[in-house]
């Protein structure tokens, strides 16, 4: 790949029928991180797992950040366009549809600024604790992606607030946004796994 390349994990896929998912992580985390999820959330589908190039304290993430909460948005709309770069080669290099992004925290918000960004990237998206990433983001035109959106009601650092119009910019641009606020925080619980379960295996149910 080029020099647009990142670091990452591919697995190929073990059945058909269900999208490939594109894996992005918390920060702190890495390529590795979320294979397991990817595997519990759609068995047998491809999995594209990249790392965040932006170090924090030594601490990968997918775009910078001033403070908790607070964006260099510069750098989102730079670091969008780079991942969108990569997904490209990636689906040529390995052969793949157009993937489902499964994104927790900085993963979930990069992959928002994605949806907004870049349309076409995308099929869908899984958005794990995500907040609005860009303040005033372009007038996308999202076609009926889906889009689950899966918050937790004492979420210390995404307010109930953030998420509601994280839901509301993406239905406006035209996703089929499902959002749920779950009884958690920050981290994922078992009810985020069943649900990104059963919302992918319905997907993969349209599409087949
Ligand atoms: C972010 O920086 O993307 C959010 O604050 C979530 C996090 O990574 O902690």
């Amino acid at each position: 790949m080029t020099e647009n390349s990142f670091v990452h994990r591919f697995e190929p896929a073990t059945g058909a029928g269900s999208p490939p998912l594109l894996l992005l992580h918390g920060t702190g985390g890495d390529e590795n991180d979320l294979l397991g999820l990817g595997k519990m959330v759609s068995p047998g589908a491809a999995l594209l797992s990249p790392r965040g190039r932006v170090l924090e304290h030594g601490m990968p993430r997918f775009f910078r950040r001033l403070a908790e909460g607070v964006f260099d948005e510069d750098d989102v709309r730079r670091r969008a366009h780079e991942l969108g770069g990569f997904v490209a080669e990636a689906r040529q290099r390995y052969g793949l549809a157009a993937p489902v992004a499964v994104g927790f925290s900085n993963g979930a918000n990069i992959a928002a600024a994605l949806l907004l960004l870049e349309p076409d990237v995308l099929a869908g998206a899984i958005l794990l604790r995500a907040m609005v990433p860009l303040s005033d983001p372009p007038k996308a035109e999202l076609g009926g992606k889906p889009v689950l959106l899966l918050s937790g009601q004492a979420d210390p650092i995404v307010p109930p607030s953030n998420s509601a119009k994280l839901a509301s910019l993406l239905s406006g641009a035209g996703a089929r946004v499902e959002h749920k606020v779950l009884p958690a925080g920050h981290q994922l619980s078992q009810a985020d796994v069943t649900l990104a379960r059963d919302w992918i295996g319905k997907l993969a149910a349209e599409v087949a």
